[in-house]
This record gives structure tokens, sequence and C-alpha cells, in this order.
């Protein structure tokens, strides 16, 4: 059963009536980051207090229990997104990981006559890397373009599609938009071209079921703090073979078979291979508990959970007269939207004098702007915690915006 109050009651940032401007706090900026549950903290706080030493370095018991909750984390997001645990690598977030696909794999595998795809609505970590890739092998990044409402669509990709594509880069969820993209259909196109997919999973794992496998997309992102698990801790699902076909950007200890004074090394096999240097041991123990905790909730809970809000908050904020939503048929928990009149970060100051948490300005996707027409949008997101009610002081204060503001700064 989805039982909103007892589900906040588990985390101790909603339990304890944090404040924020002497309000309530009102966190809608679940894209950003969520908050940890006592599971988390206690998973967390159990490395440090009864748990703590090295993982695969010795040959002790702390040492083997260590590699054991590693492995039980390992197979967790396994299960979590379909796939086998080999195809794991722990990295620290989803930036990291799609850097590791960038400088690992498509670095050493694209030259000056391939092309990269991506599209407007992407976050910074998905369009900076590859145009890293560009500049060192003379490959080429071309934009897909979006459908009138900011969708990335079959067709849009198919028509963008040349001989020299060898990668499309996407996220499952625009963190701006929150449009989902068909990724099993864009994947279906990428393979029958001969190309392959990574997908900036962020703002999709932890809202609705994966399967990687069904998909078939090549490459996955995500991070861990934003599935309600600690910070600097997150996942790069690749399939096995093309993990064994990319080269690990750092390397150290932990990753290697041998090595000897010649400059000679052998490598380990994924995901042991790109996981050089003392691992984020904590941060693993505490994403395994996340993903039980979400287990629990039950994903498909969490995914319908957001899409009531969603709508439920569309719906109040329109009622207002006085916002425009640039995404108002989006399928997941984001709304973005301006209130007219008023400049988005201006608007995000008044609601942070109400208590209120959103996140404004271009979120990272910096070329999405020219599309949608406007500097700076705000943007609101809600997560498995996320009630009416917080959604009704949103619309309040979207209401009383413009005339308090207004008065307080003119
Ligand atoms: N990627 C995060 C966001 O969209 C930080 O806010």
């Amino acid at each position: 059963m989805f039982d909103l109050k007892a589900i906040r009651n588990e985390f101790p940032m909603l339990r304890n009536a944090t404040k924020m401007q002497g309000h309530d706090l009102v966190w809608l900026d679940n894209a950003s980051t969520t908050f940890k549950p006592d599971a988390v903290l206690e998973a967390v706080t159990r490395y440090y207090t009864s748990e703590t030493s090295n993982s695969h370095r010795g040959d002790y018991d702390l040492c083997y229990n260590m590699d054991q909750e590693v492995l039980k984390t390992r197979k967790a997001v396994a299960s979590f997104i379909h796939c086998d645990p080999s195809e794991v690598v722990f990295t620290s977030g989803a930036t990291m990981s799609l850097n590791l696909v960038a400088f690992g794999y498509a670095a050493t595998h694209l030259g000056k006559d391939d092309e990269i795809l991506l599209n407007e609505a992407e976050h910074a970590s998905n369009i900076l890397p590859w145009y890293k890739v560009a500049e060192i092998t003379g490959c080429k990044v071309r934009f897909i373009p979006l459908d009138k409402q900011g969708r990335l669509t079959p067709e849009n990709l198919e028509n963008a599609f040349t001989p020299s594509t060898k990668l499309v880069c996407v996220a499952h969820v625009s963190n701006v938009l929150g449009y989902v993209a068909p990724i099993k259909e864009l994947a279906a196109i990428c393979h029958k071209h001969g190309a392959l997919i990574c997908v900036d999973g962020a703002q999709s794992v932890p809202h609705f079921a994966t399967d990687v496998k069904d998909l078939d997309c090549d490459f996955l992102a995500f991070s861990g703090h934003k599935l309600c698990g600690p910070t600097g801790i997150g996942v790069l699902y690749g399939k096995f073979d093309l993990l064994r076909a990319t080269d690990a950007f750092m390397s150290g200890g932990g990753m290697n078979v041998k090595f000897d004074k010649q400059g000679g090394a052998t490598y380990l096999e994924p995901p042991a291979r790109f996981e050089a240097g003392t691992q984020n041991l904590e941060g693993i123990m505490g994403l395994g508990a996340a993903i039980e905790f979400i287990n629990r909730i039950g994903i498909d809970n969490v995914a319908r959970h957001e899409r009531e809000l969603k709508r439920y908050a569309v719906s109040k904020i329109l009622a207002t007269g006085k916002a425009t939503i640039y995404n108002p048929d989006s399928e997941s928990g984001i709304v973005t939207f301006n209130v007219d009149g008023v400049f988005a970060q201006d608007a995000a100051t008044y609601f942070n004098s109400k208590g209120i948490a959103c996140r404004s300005g271009q979120h990272c996707a910096k070329v999405l702007n020219d599309f949608l027409g406007t500097v700076a949008t705000v943007r609101a997101s809600f997560y498995l915690y996320t009630t009416k009610e917080d959604i009704d002081a949103l619309v309040d204060a979207i209401d009383k915006c413009k005339g308090e503001f207004l008065n307080a700064y003119f």
C-alpha cells in the first residue's frame, strides 16, 4: 500500500519539520536532488560505525564483508534495471558515467568521418562530453530537431541519420520538460543504422521502472542521489561487450591484473576495470539501501503518484490564470513554468520567502531556452513523498507572486 504519511515519516528532512524562511519547508526540487530515508542514513552510518574497511584489498573478515556489501548493491542495481551484475559500473554519478562513455568508448572508437547526434533538450552532462570527443577525434556533433512540443520523435531521429552517424545520446526524461523519450523505438532505429544509443537515465530511473534489456539501450547512466541515495555514487550500465571495448579513463589499484617496469599492464574485466582506487563504499551501501527502500514502496506506485501530482499541479496552476506552463502534457513529475510578468529567478526568490524550494534559470540545459523562447524558467519537480498540500502552497505563492513581489521590491 502507498501510505504517503508513513513514507514521509521515514525521512528526517520531512519528519523534523525543517524550516526555510520561518515556514515549513516545501521541497519541490527533486529533479535536482532528493531526501534520504532512515534506511539510507543507517546504511551509510553502519559503514563508519561497524563495517569500516576497504574492499578487494584484504584477507580478513571486515574486508570480505565489504566485498559482499559491494556485490549485494551491484546485484540490487542489476535487478532494478534488469541487467547482469557484470554490466553495472559504480561511478560518482550520471555525469561521470556519461564521461566514461565519452572518453572510454567514443574517443577511442570514433574518427573524423563520424558523427554524434544530440538534441537541444539535453543537460550539459550529455552535451559537453561529446563536444570534447569531437575536439579529440575530429568527429561532428549534430542536433536532432525537436518537435513543436519539445519532444524527440522517432521520425526526427530517422530523418537526422546519415551514414556517418555512429552514436546517439539522449535523456530518457528531459530534466526541464519532463518528456519521456521513446527509447525502445529510438534504439531500434540506431541499431538498424549500425549506431549505438547512450541514455541519460538521471531523471527516469528514480521515477519509473527501467528495463535496459527491453529498451535495448547500449549504455545508461544514472545517479544515486536522485533516488533517495547518497551523493557521490552513480551507475553506468553498459552491454558487457561494449564495456569490454571501453578503455578505463582512470587507472590505479583494483582495476589491473599486473604491470611491469617496461610500461606493460593488463587490466581486469568490467566492471572492475572502471573502478580504480578505493570506491565510495558508504555511497555503495547507501545506494543499496535506497534501492531496497524504493522496491519496498514499489516503483510503479512512485510513477503513479507522480503522474497524479503532475495532473493536479497543472490544473491548479493554470486555474490561477497567472502562469505559463511549458510542458503541461509531459508524463513525469516536472512542471516548468513562468509566473506571467515576473522573471524566473525573482519568482523563485519569492517562493523561497514562503519556504518553497524550486529551481529557476536554465537548469543546466542551456540550449533549450532558445527553443522555449525564454531566458529562464521555474521548475517544480515532485517525488514519492510530495503531497498535494506542497503543490497547494506553490499555487498560492504563484497566485500572490506578482502583486507581493512587485510591492516588496518596486
Ligand atoms: N541535473 C540536476 C537538475 O536538473 C542538477 O537540477
